[in-house]
């Protein structure tokens, strides 16, 4: 690698957190530094931007994490510089801190700053970059519902925790002629449930792009009966509605970027069996076991491929661009591109169509 220009490249982390986030920040840095610029870590996403909290970041502070869940630089969901919440007594009022964010940015003397982060943190970035920050995007989030890229980091972690789980849930359902039913994230995209329900052989994968019939689970689950098969395993995102019903709302809050907090879909689905099969039910709530912990080698591998690709974007001087995966190669698009699109389960994936093939049921 040739030397270049020192520059000064800032480094955040937005949103839920997920496994690969140190990946990134560890594939960005070593690179950074090799190439003679100076790496600034912004402390709990956008949050640290608005309030001037941050540290530098050398090889030594990024040596050691590859393998390590969560992220060294923190990271919230609750710091959008255009949506900021305050709290005044009993109330919450919404302020525009974006000022303060440019503010810092420029104290800072970045040259870019590369926000690491799902569907939010990129409609946050589109919007800084309108104020002439020069913006990186990197994409996360365990849903991989991101229509610019062919996969997010995150994703594939989740994903073998959801297979191990039903790995682990077909003995004991098996041992004890039980229905169980697995609750996993997925808000408005079924990727988790469809891949990790494909991988883990769940009989019935429930998503939010298909509304279901309670018929049609009950339908299955006794027909498995008949042949033979005394237990059944279902896998049901968090967004999955019946085709008469509405989402499950667990509750609101307006300091996030989507303030709706889904859960309770996987206790409606087992009371709904046990009472119309007579068959005894059980439910598992996953929720953020999905999240923490180490990423999967497929998920170390991408994130590190990211976050250099963001440096040589960085040093390229291309600003106002995510990188993604197109096929197996690492490619960039336009951050307006990436937002404007989420990328949903569709008839023709071919997980789906595979799945429906060996007999799975979507409650259809
Ligand atoms: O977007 C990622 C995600 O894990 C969703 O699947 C889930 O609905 C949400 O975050 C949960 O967010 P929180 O941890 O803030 O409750």
């Amino acid at each position: 690698m040739s030397k270049q220009k020192v520059m000064r490249i800032g480094v955040l982390t937005g949103g839920g957190d997920c496994p690969g986030l140190n990946a990134v920040i560890r594939g960005v840095t070593k690179p950074a530094q090799d190439y003679g610029m100076s790496v600034l870590g912004i402390l709990d996403g956008f949050e640290g931007l608005v309030e001037g909290r941050a540290r530098e970041l050398n090889n030594e502070d990024v040596s050691g994490i590859l393998a390590t869940g969560g992220t060294i630089l923190g990271s919230s969901n609750k710091g959008d510089p255009f949506h900021w919440p305050i709290q005044k007594e009993n109330r919450i009022e919404i302020a525009d801190k974006s000022t303060s964010a440019l503010k810092n940015y420029k104290a800072w003397n970045l040259d870019a700053l590369i926000a690491i982060g799902g569907d939010g943190t990129m409609h946050i970035c589109n919007k800084l970059g309108d104020m002439g920050m020069n913006m990186i995007g990197v994409p996360k989030t365990i849903d991989n519902d991101l229509e610019a890229t062919d996969m997010t980091f995150g994703h594939d972690s989740a994903v073998y925790i959801v297979a191990t789980s039903l790995d682990r849930l077909h003995t004991t359902a098996s041992s004890h002629h039980r229905v169980i039913v697995m609750e996993v994230m997925g808000r408005y995209a079924g990727w988790i449930a469809l891949n990790g329900g494909l991988a883990g052989g769940a009989d019935i994968i429930l998503i939010p792009e298909i509304p279901f019939s309670w018929e049609k689970i009950y339908d299955k689950i006794l027909k498995r009966e008949l042949m033979g098969k005394k237990f059944s395993l279902v896998c049901v995102a968090e967004g999955a509605k019946p085709r008469d019903g509405k989402m499950i709302v667990k509750g609101k809050d307006i300091k996030r970027h989507d303030p709706i907090q889904l859960g309770g879909i996987g206790e409606l689905v087992a009371k709904k069996i046990e009472d119309n099969t007579g068959r005894e039910t059980r439910v598992t709530v996953l929720g953020h076991l999905q999240r923490g912990g180490s990423p999967t080698p497929y998920d170390r591998i991408l994130s590190t491929k990211f976050g250099f690709f963001a440096i040589e974007l960085a040093l390229q001087r291309k600003f106002g661009r995510m990188v993604a995966l197109k096929g197996s190669e690492i490619k960039n698009v336009s951050i307006k591109d990436a937002i404007s699109k989420q990328k949903l389960v569709k008839p023709d994936t071919q997980a789906l169509i595979a799945a429906k093939a060996i007999g799975i049921s979507f409650g259809e």
